[in-house]
């Protein structure tokens, strides 16, 4: 399963305001490789064909003069070279006063401030200030382990690139695949690629230099350029963000109950992105717990989460483990004791006769805290001794026998529920 997510959301958000002059700043953000129409209209409607404009970045670039019909796609001299070929003006506009540009086939170092100007004008010779981000398109791709990626790149002008070159590189320096001319080799892959990167033949034709990655690894996560090097300006064509995403359900374990409470141990093993571990009740409520333990092996991540617990309103509890990168997130449960379900959150006739099996709960309604109810386990060690039971979670077995409490004064408490 691929999920394409398009990270620059801001398709066109135009806005204006007035710089410190009181003249007004028109504000364009778009997405690299987009056409931008940069607008300039003098108030008064008049006929500009036989005008000067000039159109300027950030002060001192040359995007565009236009002098009484002549300019840069005429064979005038003196147009930036960032800009040749792609800048033009609407001609059948002049006549309503109009001297506004279109820059096609945008690119991120085409952002700054453009001002349009008349210097012949009489007052203010700045008629239009316009302020330019092209931000740049990472396609951002989120996929499982082991499953293949189509990682997409297109030249704009959909021409045959069947005798062109192009280069699919990671971060930035490692070599995916290279397309020279017909011959893709590869001679200087990554051996982390051999044998699972291709190129789509049929799709040359049409502009299309996508690549798949078959059998993707956690490894294989990271930032991917698609290069044209022969390309005039800007020889990147596509970036892709691919995560390969690894997300193993957590285990839980449960330790001997002492007086401190019961410790319960939340494990995740080998995850990617890294996750963030939680320990809540079945209320969702958040539970405090020590400081995860965290340690990483080639972009995975083993995570384990402790807690102690003592007071709470259900028996239940689960291992919550969110890779925030991915919004993605994978839960375990566990209860105190493992016999029990934890569909039936809080205490009921049902659990009583349950517990009976390996251990003794005490009911005490109300007896302590501000108003609430307060719910004890008591680990009965005459009730639990002889009692073997093995109760297995996520394949770790825990011993019920665990559960009781060695100390011979017996009937130590674990208080389960307050509030
Ligand atoms: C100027 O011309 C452009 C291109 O046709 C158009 O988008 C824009 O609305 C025009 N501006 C005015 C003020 O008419
Ligand atoms: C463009 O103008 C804005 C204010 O109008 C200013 O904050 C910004 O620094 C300018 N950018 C450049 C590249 O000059
Ligand atoms: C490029 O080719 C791939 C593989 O056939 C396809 O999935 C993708 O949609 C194509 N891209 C375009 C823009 O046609
Ligand atoms: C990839 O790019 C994103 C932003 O586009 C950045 O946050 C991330 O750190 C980059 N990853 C690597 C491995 O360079
Ligand atoms: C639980 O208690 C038993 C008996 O005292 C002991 O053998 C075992 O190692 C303890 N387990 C843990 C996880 O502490």
């Amino acid at each position: 399963m691929q999920q394409l997510v398009c990270l620059s959301l801001l398709a066109l958000l135009a806005g204006s305001s007035a710089d410190r002059s009181g003249q007004t700043v028109t504000q364009l953000i778009i997405d690299e490789g987009s056409d931008v129409i940069l607008p300039c209209s003098v108030s008064t409607e008049v006929d500009i064909t036989t005008k000067v404009f000039d159109w300027k970045k950030d002060r001192q670039t040359e995007v565009f003069f236009y002098d009484q019909g002549d300019h840069y796609n005429k064979g005038r001299d003196g147009q930036d070279q960032q800009f040749k070929g792609r800048v033009e003006h609407f001609p059948n506009e002049l006549t309503s006063g109009n001297a506004s540009i279109i820059i096609s086939n945008t690119k991120v170092a085409d952002s700054g401030n453009y001002t349009c100007i008349f210097p012949n004008l009489q007052e203010g010779s700045i008629v239009s200030s316009v302020q330019l981000v092209v931000s740049q398109t990472v396609t951002l791709l989120i996929i499982d382990e082991g499953s293949d990626a189509i990682l997409p790149c297109s030249v704009s002008t959909k021409v045959d690139i069947t005798s062109d070159r192009f280069d699919w590189k990671k971060d930035p320096q490692t070599e995916v695949f290279f397309y020279d001319r017909g011959d893709h080799n590869n001679n200087g892959q990554d051996q982390q690629y051999k044998e699972r990167v291709s190129h789509f033949p049929n799709e040359l034709t049409s502009g299309n230099a996508s690549i798949i990655i078959r059998n993707t690894k956690v490894a294989d996560s990271g930032n991917y350029t698609c290069i044209f090097p022969d390309l005039q300006e800007g020889s990147i064509v596509s970036s892709v963000q691919l995560v390969v995403r690894a997300s193993p359900k957590p285990y839980t374990m449960m330790s001997n109950a002492t007086d401190d409470g019961v410790m319960l141990t939340c494990e995740v093993l080998g995850a990617s992105p890294q996750p963030k571990l939680q320990w809540q009740d079945t209320n969702g409520k958040v539970l405090e717990s020590d400081e995860p333990q965290v340690t990483e092996k080639g972009r995975r991540y083993y995570v384990t989460l402790q807690t102690t617990v003592k007071q709470t309103e259900t028996k239940c509890f689960v291992c919550v483990a969110t890779q925030e990168a991915i919004s993605h997130t994978v839960k375990a449960e566990i209860t105190v004791p493992v016999s029990e379900k934890c569909e039936t959150p809080g205490i009921s006739v049902r659990d009583v006769i349950m517990l009976g099996i390996g251990l003794l709960v005490g009911c005490a309604v109300g007896a302590v805290g501000i108003g609430g109810t307060v719910i004890y386990f008591k680990f009965n060690r005459k009730e639990s001794r002889g009692h073997k039971d093995q109760s297995t979670t996520n394949g770790h077995p825990v011993k019920m026998s665990e559960l009781s409490h060695e100390d011979p004064d017996a009937n130590e408490r674990l208080t389960v529920a307050v509030e």
